[in-house]
């Protein structure tokens, strides 16, 4: 079990390393990537491998500039009103909200699917309600609630779409559409010539994704993308994304009405109210820690400070250290350790300082020297970039509720308690308050 929950953090911490992703946000290499004319847009086309190897390739800024839409023309209740807000190139800036709260009018008016009533949105700068809307919408990539894969067309075909329109040479085609179902993790081979229907929901969704990126967008736009799957095939997509989004650079905007979500996935998270205002735009701590009103703090949520655990890592807490015997020490000794300590486990390292065991009184009565093998499991054992909130739920899972972290190479570095966790929480203020 212990093995089993370390292995799933890493996988987690691999997939989704915020901290890194966060790093390379450098707000002061913001290259311009429309030029003064639209054939520039199609002439942006760099592969992935080349996307790769350009650390400093950056997505486009994004700016909505006092943004209203009345659907219903004068009179109507906005759809959206009066939304400014600054996405910085290369960040995932998540809309969250209620139903019917104006998230994917937003998003729409990005790729002017939808036009804006009254005020501006600007791409890099640049007005886009004085673009071309088909030639902007080959650069803006665009996953649609419900993934929305056209039936009739076979996988590939439809992550060809936009390279088709831009009118690239089939054999850049194939390329680049194999390569893009393997970056989405799937194998091309057995995926490519297959339709819509013969996917499973979390496939669709997979294919979505790879075919907005085809043509590496400076901006994506994914409206509730990984809605339609279970909660499980959701954390491995969001993952999954996240490691892409590393890769990729790109500005995204990000819909869904789930907080968590909006919490995992943001650099900055929108959070809006109903009747299409926004009620607060923040990085996620912020949003936690300081909601700007009781209508953000409700729909944050009571547990808010659970929530926090997910932004706080073990390395952010001090360690204890805790009562230690070796392998092959006498069974008197280890006993008298424990006697020492006042703690029910003393903990048995190997010749590394590898965590090989706990030992309690009972299974030190027997003398002799002392080994693996009448210790409970070393568990749980916590990397110091795990997350607060999977530690807490390793640790709550497992029979000694003491986390063991460890380094790269499995030595004990210290160990975790609850106490230090809910000190944590308690660092928060009252809700509402
Ligand atoms: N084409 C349209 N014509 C008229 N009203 C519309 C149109 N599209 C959306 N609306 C209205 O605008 C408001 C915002 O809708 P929008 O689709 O942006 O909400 P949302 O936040 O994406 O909701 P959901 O979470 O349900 O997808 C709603 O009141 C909706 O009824
Ligand atoms: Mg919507």
């Amino acid at each position: 079990m212990g093995t089993q929950r370390r292995i799933e953090t890493n996988a987690l911490l691999k997939g989704y390393d915020k901290a890194s992703n966060r790093s390379r946000s450098d707000h002061s290499r913001m290259e311009p990537h429309c030029g003064e004319g639209s054939g520039a847009y199609d002439t942006m086309q760099p592969t992935m491998t080349e996307a790769r190897a350009t650390e400093t390739r950056r997505g486009a800024v994004v700016e909505f500039d006092r943004v209203t839409k009345r659907y219903g023309g004068r009179g109507d209740a906005a759809a959206v009103q009066e939304l400014s807000l600054l996405v910085p190139g290369g960040e995932v800036c998540v809309l969250v909200g209620p139903s019917g709260c104006g998230k994917t009018t937003t998003l729409k008016m990005v790729n002017r699917l939808v036009e804006p009533s009254s005020g501006r949105v600007l791409v890099d700068g640049d007005d886009i309600g004085r673009r071309n809307p088909v030639q902007l919408r080959r650069r803006i990539g665009y996953v649609i609630q419900q993934t929305g894969l056209f039936p009739h067309l076979t996988v590939g075909a439809n992550v060809a779409t936009v390279p088709r329109l831009l009118g690239w040479d089939a054999h850049r085609i194939r390329e680049r559409v194999d390569e893009l179902i393997e970056l989405v993790g799937l194998d091309p081979e057995e995926y490519r010539d297959r339709y819509p229907a013969q996917l499973s929901g979390g496939e669709r969704q997979r294919i979505g994704v790879a075919r907005a990126i085809a043509t590496d967008p400076p901006v994506l736009l994914m409206d509730e993308p990984f809605g339609a799957v279970d909660p499980i095939t959701r954390g491995r997509l969001q993952n999954e994304f996240l490691r892409l989004h590393q890769q990729l650079g790109t500005t995204i905007l990000f819909v869904t009405h789930d907080i968590d979500e909006a919490i995992k996935m943001g650099d900055r998270i929108a959070v809006f109210k109903p009747g299409g205002r926004l009620a607060q735009y923040d990085t996620p701590m912020a949003v936690l820690e300081q909601p700007a009103d009781d209508y953000v703090a409700r729909f944050v949520g009571a547990d808010r400070g659970l929530k926090r655990l997910s932004l706080s890592r073990v390395r952010d807490v001090p360690l204890d250290h805790p009562a230690t015997v070796r392998v092959g020490d006498d069974a008197a000794t280890a006993a008298r350790v424990l006697e020492e300590s006042h703690s029910p486990y003393v903990l048995l390292l190997d010749a590394q300082d590898r965590p090989a065991g706990w030992l309690s009184r009972k299974q030190l009565q027997q003398p002799g020297p002392i080994g693996p093998e009448r210790a409970g499991s070393p568990e749980p054992l916590l990397d110091k970039e795990s997350t607060l909130r999977d530690a807490l739920s390793a640790m709550l899972g497992s029979a000694v509720q003491e986390g063991l972290v460890v380094d790269e190479h499995g030595r004990l570095l210290g160990s975790l308690s609850i106490e230090a966790i809910s000190s944590v929480l308690r660092q928060e203020e009252p809700v509402g308050s």
